[in-house]
């Protein structure tokens, strides 16, 4: 079973890392106004993490006292560390005067602004702190997120989830996943080096504790996926500009063939529209600018009206805010994909760097 590090000397895990099958990801609201308290749950959700990412528990399950209540909830007892991973997020709220933070700020944090077709819900929306929990067992995903949640209690309280039940991005090495649309994701995703160091990691005028860490936004994108599915398959590739089998671009080659904006067909139109999403989120149509993808597909059953309720649970890493409301700005304005699809959540929050050995994170927050 795989294992990945907690502690280290550049960011946390789960970011770079390829992938896994399974994440649950949750936000909290901080209950305590004390810097203290929050402190105090930081180096806590840390001890506790190293532990679990080495498929341990975080306590006794059961308590050598016949009343005793366990300390960790046993589900992952016999599971391996299935590559999991926790990431740890904190919201713009932290960096205020209501915790006297505010001159410990990473330098580009703040509210997302309001984009076209957002239509969020506060009830999906926003967050202190968000925890991003991946592995390959979706079991040891819930069981961490379960029992960080637990032991936040009296200092956060629960404010969002969604569990992602398969990946929609892929790492470098990885074959591409598909998300709930069908259709190859992450094909072009950020995976090369120095795209890391250029786009996603930290490297400011900013405080020193935040550099190497990353901005995480999260977006809870709802699929119609009845009108998706009554769609013709060559009006879907129309609206990615890629082809469904292969994810070949319309330009023509295989998957990786780089995508050819301009070339035209018999009838003088653009192979890949101008209004497709690929055409429209390419760095080549948009002064060079990548985010990095980690998305998942989500389902929370079926809705109200017995609808599929499902979607993609979009995540992407970006040293500024800025990059992600770039890109979005023109997707929502214009993508021919906003027909089947709806922002219904959307959190901001800076991913601070690993902790190094014996230290827990974002623990020159406090200094
Ligand atoms: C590319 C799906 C939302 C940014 C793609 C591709 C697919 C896809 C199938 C082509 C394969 C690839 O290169 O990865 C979706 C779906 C979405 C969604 C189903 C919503 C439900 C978003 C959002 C953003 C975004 C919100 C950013 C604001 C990108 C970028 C690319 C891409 C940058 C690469 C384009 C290129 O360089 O060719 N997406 N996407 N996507 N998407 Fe999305």
């Amino acid at each position: 079973s795989v294992e990945h590090a907690f502690y280290g000397d550049a960011e946390q895990s789960g970011i770079r890392t390829a992938p896994q099958r399974y994440c649950v990801y949750m936000t909290f609201d901080v209950s305590s106004t004390l810097a203290s308290d929050l402190q105090v749950l930081l180096a806590r959700w840390s001890g506790a993490i190293a532990q679990l990412m080495k498929g341990r528990t975080i306590g006794q399950v059961e308590p050598n006292r016949v009343d005793g209540i366990g300390v960790d909830t046993g589900e992952a007892l016999d599971l391996a560390p299935a590559g999991l991973t926790v990431t740890v997020g904190l919201g713009p709220r932290i960096f205020t005067d209501e915790f006297g933070l505010a001159a410990k700020k990473p330098a580009l944090m703040r509210e997302l602004k309001a984009l076209p077709s957002d239509a969020m819900k506060a009830e999906l929306s926003g967050g202190d702190l968000s925890l991003q929990a991946c592995a390959d067992d979706p079991q040891v995903a819930y069981h961490a997120i379960r029992d960080l949640a637990r032991m936040a209690k009296g200092t956060a309280a629960t404010r969002w989830t969604v569990m992602g039940f398969g990946r929609a991005s892929a790492g470098k090495g990885q074959a591409t996943p598909r998300n709930l649309m069908g259709y190859k994701d992450g094909t072009r995703n950020l995976k090369e080096e120095p795209d890391f160091e250029k786009f996603v990691w930290v490297k400011d005028s900013g405080p020193a504790w935040t550099q190497g860490g990353t901005y995480q936004v999260v977006r809870k994108i709802q699929m119609n996926i009845e009108n998706w599915d009554a769609d013709r398959v060559s009006d879907q590739n129309t609206v990615f500009g890629r082809d469904k089998r292969e994810g070949a671009p319309l330009s023509g080659g295989h998957e990786f063939t780089t995508p050819d904006f301009h070339a035209k067909g018999a009838d003088g139109t653009e192979k890949i529209s101008p209004t497709s999403h690929i055409a429209l989120a390419a760095h080549e149509n948009n002064g060079g600018l990548k985010i990095l993808r980690r998305s998942y597909n989500y389902t929370d059953g079926l809705n109200q009206y017995g609808l599929l309720d499902a979607g993609l649970l979009f995540i992407s890493y970006q040293n500024d805010p800025a990059s992600f409301e770039t890109l979005q700005a023109k997707l929502g304005s214009s993508d021919r994909l906003n027909e089947y699809i709806s922002h219904i959540g959307s959190g901001i929050f800076f991913v601070p760097p690993a902790a190094k050995q014996g230290h827990y994170l974002a623990e020159g927050l406090f200094a």
